[in-house]
């Protein structure tokens, strides 16, 4: 085992890859070789990726696709999506498609404001602590001037702070709940300036009063953070049409859309079969948040507490069929942004926003819920007709195929050979191998 390192980050590139080859890699050549091939040529560009964190060695390639034809709200657009999983971006496209003679997707904002909470200890009177809170808060809406001015020119900024008793949850539990309206940065710097400084003037003033001295000692903070629980940052798409229009066969039609809203009900009622449901929708989400450099942990974490808000996990998508029309829709929080972070940095995030015609952040925030919506519409009219493996190993014969190091000639006969044949990692073998023997 190798000892613990320190001053680490300290090193050059060259000293990290040294020492995680003496120590992790057996000095194997080929392992620092395949580590030094993922470089980018120009030098500039690995330094710009080397900055983005901390002890960077390499870099780590993921494919950047587009599913083009998605109507939305009228506009036609081509989703840049970032994702290893072989199906996603075809099922996307296949979606859209779908959907592109039925009128599109059509979305709506439903709200915009994030939010954000100083977490404080208090043991004496409430009263004594709301009537502090009310004489302090024009000070603590004033020492974060300087942060907001930038914000607040362009219309936003700190809303409001509420103070929350939270006793009832855990002895001695206040919070300062804060709102705010972040335009087109996601804003997580900004409300977490914003929280540190109303703590720290929140503590300051407190301690200048002497009523807390009888009340057991002053609110005292134990820390600062926005949420990334956003349901007031939300949006919604839908899609509809007559249920005659989803099959040429009237049969056909009626049964595809009984089995649809079927299976999506289902997803409302069992977690099990509602979090891989919600996968899916993510697969969607996820794939378009990283091409545009946002921050998919914050919306997964956000998003899927949203599912749960009814007291059990359930489906984010609703489906029904009234009056012979099919209706599907998605509701759910988003926190993106479309300047600041990587937006303005990576080479990659700024083409995909010029794919998405330079978007703001409401604008992204439609197009991001459009992408979950399909991608579950593809995935459960997979699932209730043809079953997901047809069509889902149809596109993974590629990997299977470079897996077995199959040559150019190999590759066009296997893909000739199962568009008829059912793909299986043994079949694809069997097959290859017996082209070769
Ligand atoms: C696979 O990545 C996603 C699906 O499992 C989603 C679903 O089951 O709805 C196909």
């Amino acid at each position: 085992m190798p000892n613990p390192v320190s001053g680490f980050s300290k090193k050059t590139k060259a000293e990290k890859i040294d020492w995680l080859a003496t120590h992790y890699l057996d000095e194997d050549s080929d392992a620092i070789s395949i580590l030094k091939k993922y470089w980018n040529p120009d030098g500039k560009l690995q330094d710009l990726h080397d900055d983005f964190i901390e002890n960077t060695l390499t870099n780590y390639y993921l494919p950047f696709g587009i599913a083009p034809n998605f109507l939305i709200n009228g506009n036609l657009y081509a989703l840049p999506m970032v994702i290893e999983e072989s199906s996603v971006v075809a099922a996307a496209s296949n979606a859209a498609k779908f959907w592109l003679n039925k009128g599109g997707f059509h979305t709506k904002i439903l709200g915009t404001t994030k939010n954000g909470q100083v977490y404080f200890n208090f043991f004496g009177k409430k009263e004594t602590l709301q009537s502090f809170f009310e004489s302090v808060l024009p000070r603590l809406k004033g020492s974060i001037e300087d942060i907001e001015k930038n914000m607040k020119k362009r219309g936003g900024g700190l809303l409001d702070i509420e103070l929350k008793d939270s006793t009832e949850k855990l002895n001695g539990f206040y919070q300062l709940h804060c709102t705010f309206e972040t335009l087109d940065a996601m804003g997580a710097n900004f409300i977490n300036s914003c929280l540190e400084t109303i703590a720290r003037t929140f503590e300051t003033e407190a301690q200048k009063q002497p009523i807390f001295e009888n009340e057991g000692g002053c609110p005292e903070v134990v820390m600062s953070i926005l949420s990334n629980y956003v349901p007031e940052c939300r949006v919604q798409a839908e899609v509809s049409c007559p249920v005659s229009d989803l099959d040429p066969n009237p049969e056909n039609a009626q049964e595809f859309a009984d089995r649809f809203v079927r299976a999506v009900n289902i997803a409302q009622t069992e977690p099990r079969r509602a979090v891989t449901h919600n996968k899916g929708i993510m697969n969607g989400i996820d794939a378009v948040i990283l091409a545009t450099g946002n921050d998919f942990r914050a919306v997964e974490a956000g998003i899927h507490a949203y599912a749960s808000k009814d007291g059990h996990y359930k489906s984010l998508t609703h489906a029904s069929v009234e009056d012979n029309t099919f209706r599907f829709g998605i509701d759910i929080p988003l926190a993106l942004g479309t300047v600041g972070g990587l937006t303005s940095l990576h080479p990659l995030v700024k083409l995909a926003f010029k794919i998405l015609q330079k978007p703001n952040a409401q604008e992204l925030m439609q197009i991001v819920a459009v992408a979950g919506l399909a991608q579950n519409f593809a995935a459960i009219k997979s699932l209730v007709t043809t079953g997901i493996q047809k069509g889902h190993m149809k596109m993974h014969l590629m990997n299977i195929l470079n897996q077995v190091n199959a040559n150019m000639q190999e590759k066009e006969k296997a893909v000739d050979h199962f568009k008829e044949q059912t793909v299986s990692h043994s079949a694809v073998v069997e097959f290859i191998e017996n082209l070769r023997s």
